[in-house]
């Protein structure tokens, strides 16, 4: 377990399905988590009950997924996980979503996404997180510009979202950034 101010990391239980499979089916959340992509949602509870079995059993050190807990009623309110780890550069790509509109904006999915890039950097010791998401997401962008993501690129029209298209904008960060961020904090 993770804990912060608001939030609190923990590891995916077999009873977390149900607000899984709320989120999913959710049109405003799968809009901003993906642009629309129906590979996210709307979701059926038999494919997600297959790709949720195999969230509980991950291997850590390969990928992982935690749930996130509003510290002020222990209700989960979404989720983060980590994937495409590959060890000898160090590297891995994180996602993030809130599922609970009424936490938008809140600060929770920020500090959510600092707990774990605190896991990532420390813990686990990778040398560079990076992340994306689609450039119509101006609260997504806000949050990780926050962080203190740098933006290395974009992949031009990368997304669609409806009749439109939106670049892909990746974000990075390394280790040597997070360990001046959180210096800068503690001092
Ligand atoms: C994107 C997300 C992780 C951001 O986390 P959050 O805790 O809600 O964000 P914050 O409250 O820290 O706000 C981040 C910034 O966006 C701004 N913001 C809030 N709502 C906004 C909106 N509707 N439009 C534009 N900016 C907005 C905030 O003012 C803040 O900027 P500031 O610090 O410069 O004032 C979270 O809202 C979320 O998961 N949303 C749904 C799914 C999603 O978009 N996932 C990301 C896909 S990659």
């Amino acid at each position: 377990m993770i804990e912060g101010t608001l939030v609190r990391l923990r590891a995916p239980r077999a009873a977390d399905l149900d607000v899984q499979l709320r989120w999913r089916n959710d049109p405003e959340v799968v809009h901003w988590a993906t642009g629309g992509d129906p590979r996210f949602g709307p979701i059926t509870r038999e494919s997600l009950e297959r790709f949720h079995d195999a969230q509980l059993r991950q291997d850590p050190r390969v990928e992982g997924m935690f749930i996130v807990e509003d510290l002020a009623d222990g209700r989960p309110i979404g989720m983060v996980d980590y994937r495409d780890v590959n060890p000898f550069a160090g590297q891995v790509t994180v996602g993030i979503t809130i599922g609970e509109r009424g936490h938008w904006g809140g600060g929770y999915g920020s500090e959510a996404l600092r707990l774990l890039l605190g896991h990532l950097f420390g813990a686990c010791g990778f040398r560079r997180v990076e992340l994306d998401t689609w450039s119509g997401n101006e609260r997504a962008v806000r949050a990780f510009r926050k962080l203190g993501f740098v933006e290395e690129g974009r992949r031009r029209s990368g997304v669609r979202v409806g009749q439109r298209w939106y670049d892909s904008v990746l974000f990075g960060m390394l280790s040597e950034e997070w360990e001046r961020l959180t210096d800068a904090t503690a001092g």
